[in-house]
């Protein structure tokens, strides 16, 4: 099977994170259905296969010291070769197609009514993650942070961790935003104690010879000092970055955590005029032009 260029890296990518490629050639139903595709049927399907599985996907480049990462300067370059930027959110952007007609939400939406017509990307991953907590023997905390943590990257990548707290802070306990504030910070740092690795496909997505921002630096040392540094630091450890291809949890295995720990407001998520419900009604509403 041939991929074109761009492709190619994006398959790497996919290799460092431990994606079975022939797994993936044959969910698509085999070499031979994939050497009948054209290059934008086979963008298409490997699209669909990043949409449905991952949210964190980076596009590897050959180069870097070792060889098997790119340099900052490498994906630094990526830069005006793309129509968009990088922090853009999941809803704001298709790379093969149109985008499609998103499903009317309903007047008083819920959590789950976002989870099920909003976080398209993010929900797998996330569900995965709260899962994984969940078997762990992690706390409500935790797993509710797990289930949280990544959500608000549907409208924008860039700091998704203070983004993504933000978005949750009116409706969970401290405890539980603090973790996922901070598990963005705490990602690009090892901690062996909780056997915590820094991720490849952080080597892939910011180059190798990355060093965080000043500002991730100060998150991290303020977090590793405080008393809830162990639930941030559990969203982390039970961060997946690779696909599962038999784990499908569903979010009503969460619903009674979520029943505790999650003050859904009477009016709906975006309309209880809390300093948030802008934030959510632009998830709801992302077509909109202004
Ligand atoms: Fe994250
Ligand atoms: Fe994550």
């Amino acid at each position: 099977m041939t991929f074109g260029a761009e492709e190619r890296l994006i398959l790497s990518g996919l290799e460092l994170m431990e994606i079975d490629r022939k797994a993936f050639i044959s969910g698509l139903g085999g070499s031979a259905t994939v050497a009948s595709m054209n290059s934008e049927a086979k963008a298409d399907v490997l699209e669909d296969f990043m949409m449905e599985h991952l949210n964190e996907i980076g596009v590897a480049t050959q180069g870097g010291a070792s060889g098997k990462y790119p340099t900052m300067a490498e994906v630094d370059a990526q830069i005006e070769t793309r129509r968009h930027r990088r922090g853009v959110g999941n809803l704001f952007l298709s790379h093969a197609r149109n985008v499609k007609r998103l499903p009317p939400m309903p007047a008083k939406p819920t959590l789950a009514d976002f989870f099920k017509l909003r976080f398209h990307v993010t929900s797998k991953h996330v569900l995965q993650s709260a899962n994984l907590a969940m078997k762990n023997g992690m706390s409500e905390e935790v797993i509710l942070a797990c289930l949280l943590h990544d959500t608000a990257q549907e409208l924008i990548k860039v700091d998704h961790g203070w983004w993504s707290a933000q978005l949750y802070e009116p409706y969970v306990p401290e405890k539980v935003a603090f973790a996922i504030r901070y598990h963005q910070a705490l990602r690009f740092y090892a901690d062996p104690e909780y056997g915590y690795e820094y991720p490849d496909l952080y080597r892939v997505l910011f180059g190798e010879d990355y060093k965080p921002e000043p500002y991730v630096e100060a998150a991290y040392k303020m977090a590793r000092g405080h008393k809830w540094y162990g639930e941030a630091r559990m969203v982390t450890v039970n961060d997946l970055y690779s696909f599962e291809p038999d784990v499908n949890p569903q979010l009503e295995q969460f619903a009674d955590i979520i029943g505790r720990h999650f003050k859904q407001p009477a009016e709906g998520l975006g309309f209880d005029n809390s300093p948030v419900a802008h934030i959510w009604r632009s998830i709801a509403r992302p077509d909109a032009p202004l």
